[in-house]
């Protein structure tokens, strides 16, 4: 299900193709990661006036909307332009060439009991992130600040990722969403097209997982996923980003797409690695 790799070994070309084919990979920590591991953890210490250790039971301490506000106030200095560039640029050497453009970097917390806030809802939908006008060739990292149980992280559904599903992504326009809502805004609009399943499906190869702080999931934007119901006892806290190869993109290669039919590309507010 999922294939463990060692940076050193890594062909680039020959990974992007795994990847486009549905591959989900944890590439072990590396000293890239865990730099933004420990630069991560002490924002958002500081940002949540807590001690590092003490973040993963936050929801102990303080109420769903201080943790949202707090939540705010750290995503906004890791979102940073330089400080994503950084650490993307220096984490994502080893496994691919600079011509691609990246999004910034974003946190994101899962709660200890997140999934039972009816405001959250939206948040544990299963989806592909394709369906909000991500490319088809773009690519997810994502890593945890803290070790990762299976209930705190998400599942794929890898049977979907040939396979068309009922969904509204029809219903999502890019630009209309770049105007009233956007990612990670903490105003967002109520009205917002989350895309989501229409039908629900059923996976029996549906899997989730376990790693370590540090660790670095890659995966495919086309593959369908959802997070977890977090009832581990230990809040959630994780960095992630995107990134489309720009050849990859302007031949047309890329994950299937079976199923997306939103409008746009978030591709052209991506940054560009190397000018
Ligand atoms: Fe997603």
């Amino acid at each position: 299900m999922i294939q463990t790799l060692d940076t050193e070994i890594i062909d680039s070309g020959a990974f992007r193709a795994a990847l486009y084919d549905g591959q989900v990979f944890i590439i072990k920590s590396t000293p890239e990661s865990r730099a933004l591991v420990h630069d991560a953890r002490a924002i958002v210490a500081s940002a949540f006036g807590a001690a590092q250790q003490d973040l993963p039971h936050i929801h102990m301490e303080q109420s769903a909307d201080e943790l949202w506000q707090n939540l705010n106030d750290a995503r906004a200095v890791i979102a940073a332009s330089e400080f994503s560039k950084r650490h993307i640029t220096n984490m994502i050497a080893p496994l691919f060439n600079d011509h691609a453009c990246y999004d910034v970097l974003r946190l994101r917390c899962s709660p200890h009991n997140g999934h039972t806030n009816p405001a959250a809802a939206r948040s544990y939908s299963a989806h592909r992130d394709t369906w909000f006008a991500n490319p088809d060739a773009q690519i997810n990292f994502w890593v945890p600040l803290f070790d990762v149980s299976e209930a705190q992280s998400f599942a794929f559904s890898p049977s979907y990722f040939n396979q068309a599903t009922a969904n509204n992504s029809a219903d999502f326009d890019y630009t209309i969403w770049r105007d009233s809502t956007g990612f990670q805004n903490a105003k967002a609009s109520n009205s917002a097209v989350y895309p989501s399943l229409t039908t629900p499906v059923h996976d029996p190869k549906r899997f989730a997982f376990n790693c370590t702080a540090g660790d670095i999931l890659v995966f495919s934007a086309a593959h369908l996923h959802q997070p977890q119901n977090n009832n581990s006892g230990r809040t959630r806290f994780s960095i992630d980003f995107r990134l489309v190869d720009l050849d990859d993109a302007a031949n047309g290669q890329g994950a299937p797409n079976v199923d997306n039919e939103s409008k746009g590309n978030a591709q052209s507010d991506y940054l560009r690695l190397k000018p």
